[in-house]
């Protein structure tokens, strides 16, 4: 197991998110600070996974706020738009619904909130705790934007989401 993203092939995609699996929990062990975790987190996946410009998360500002929106969180990558409502982009509709969703071309998306003009492919996984199906349930989205045109496919999916729920379950929440 290893924290470097040049020991990590992807050729067997299946596999390589398994080994990243680990990784993940392995990194995350000693901590439940959100922020840390996080930053940690997508730094490996950002140094891990081929192909990504953007690597980061959104966090829902409602339990502080009142204000149905997200903010970035950690990330690499290139500034990014700070606060996304509710419902907008592909963060905000990921967020809404709670499901994954796979943009294999960002100009051919409704609504898409574009940051870094590189991007050309998207994936956002939401952040859903297992004990609360209420509004606290959902504690973030996990981002990644690739410049190549649908990088992302069901493998991507699948290893992405088991790594969010890590992440989730290795955290403590706002
Ligand atoms: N493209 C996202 C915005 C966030 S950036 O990609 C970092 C969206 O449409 O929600």
């Amino acid at each position: 197991m290893s924290f470097t993203g040049a020991d990590y092939d992807f050729t067997d995609k299946a596999r390589g998110y398994r080994e990243l699996a680990r990784a993940v929990t392995a990194l995350l062990a000693h901590e439940r600070d959100w922020i840390a975790n996080t930053a940690n987190a997508t730094a490996l996946l950002h140094d891990a996974l081929p192909d990504l410009n953007w690597v980061g998360v959104y966090v829902p500002t409602a339990a502080r706020t009142g204000v149905r929106e997200l903010i970035v969180g950690p990330f690499q990558g290139k500034p990014a738009c700070v606060r996304i409502a509710m419902g907008r982009g592909v963060c905000g509709t990921a967020a809404e619904r709670r499901e994954t969703i796979v943009v294999p071309d960002v100009n051919a998306f409704d609504g898409h909130i574009a940051c870094d003009t590189a991007s050309r492919s998207e994936i956002v996984v939401p952040m859903l705790r297992t004990d609360r199906d209420d509004d606290a349930g959902l504690v973030g989205v996990l981002d990644l934007d690739s410049p190549r045109l649908a990088r992302f496919d069901e493998l991507d999916r699948a290893g992405l989401e088991h790594i969010a729920a890590i992440i989730v379950a290795a955290s403590d929440w706002p």
